[in-house]
């Protein structure tokens, strides 16, 4: 596999590398409810961040990795790092202390637009208002893609946004900026993204891709923060990262009456209480120990991955 950074022509294959790897991801189940109900707009939501970050300019604070099939010269794998240091860093920290003393009462959107969480799985909703007939082809909302159930016909309202009501989306974002507070306000590397391609898996390139991070943010004397998913947190013990806590999902009983109501027609009861009281994801660290950084040396100073290009 060749380790390099990424070219403008790869976003098809980063694209479908994060459709299928995120299909059926748990954080998507509570950040994008609706999702069975506006599958364009699921779709839309999950390329844009991919899109955006490829797009961005070289400016220190962002890296994407890739790993290429030499044979097909397909992309199969991903990373997305933040380096979370400096004057921007700052004051979004800043930001988000000022967001949290007001509590969970911030009504006005331009309050929240501040919130932009450190690579967390709480991502900002795209809030465009629809009021349609819409066709589903499945009527578990809280199912997987694929999944087989009868069509059946939703009038939307028209606040309903393609993927969360406004208060879920609010509250979401409220918790972000407690959880960076909580566990990512000091410098520290972030590992935001990490996906292979799910005929890729288990072939070493999860762990390719998160110790080329780990060695660049060693050589820039920079912890590793990350919220783990429920797959990759067996693959970052492995490499020596600890849980420090966990994030935090907002509580049902904050819901405003009237969008609790929403979601529990569109949704159902059961899945809303499910979704509301499900194990929030962990947070890990790695290399803010000197010991952890064992690791790059098991197998001589070279252990960590070169680029190939
Ligand atoms: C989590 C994820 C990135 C892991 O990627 P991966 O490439 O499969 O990871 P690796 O192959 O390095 O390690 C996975 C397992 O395969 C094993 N493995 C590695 N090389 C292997 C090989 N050649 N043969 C057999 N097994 C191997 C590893 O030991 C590891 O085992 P473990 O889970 O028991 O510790 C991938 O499953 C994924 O994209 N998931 C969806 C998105 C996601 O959850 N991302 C993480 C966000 S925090």
């Amino acid at each position: 596999m060749t380790l390099r950074e990424p070219r403008p022509s790869d976003l098809p294959d980063i694209l479908a590398i994060n459709a299928a790897a995120l299909a059926n991801y748990a954080q998507a189940q509570f950040t994008h409810p609706f999702r069975h109900l506006h599958p364009a707009a699921f779709e839309c939501a999950m390329t844009h961040g991919p899109r955006e970050k490829l797009a961005a300019a070289p400016d220190g604070t962002s890296f994407n990795i890739v790993l290429e099939d030499p044979e097909t010269h397909s992309v199969v794998a991903w990373g997305f790092w933040r380096r979370n240091h400096g004057p921007a860093f700052t004051s979004k920290i800043d930001g988000y202390r000022a967001l949290a003393a007001r509590g969970p009462h911030v009504q006005d959107a331009s309050d929240l637009a501040i919130i932009t969480p450190s690579g967390g799985p709480i991502a900002s909703a795209p809030n465009t208002n629809i009021n349609i007939n819409i066709n589903i082809d499945s009527g578990n909302s809280n199912g997987g893609v694929g999944e087989q159930a009868k069509p059946r016909e939703l009038e939307m309202p028209a606040e309903v946004s393609p993927s969360a009501s406004p208060a879920r989306v609010r509250l979401s974002k409220i918790c972000a900026a407690n959880d960076a507070l909580a566990h990512f306000a000091h410098p520290h590397w972030y590992l935001s993204h990490l996906l292979v391609h799910p005929a890729h898996k288990r072939k070493g390139y999860g762990t390719t891709l998160t110790l080329w991070g780990m060695q660049r943010a060693r050589a820039d004397g920079l912890p590793c923060l990350l919220t783990a998913s429920i797959e990759g947190e067996k693959l970052y013990s492995r490499l020596g990262w600890r849980v420090i806590g966990r994030r935090t999902l907002p509580r049902l009983e904050d819901m405003p009456e009237a969008e609790r109501a929403m979601e529990e027609r569109l949704l159902g009861k059961a899945v809303v209480e499910e979704q509301f009281t499900a194990l929030p994801p962990s947070v890990m660290a790695w290399g803010d120990r000197v010991e952890d950084y064992a690791v790059l040396e098991a197998d001589g100073p070279d252990r960590g991955p070169q680029l190939t290009n």
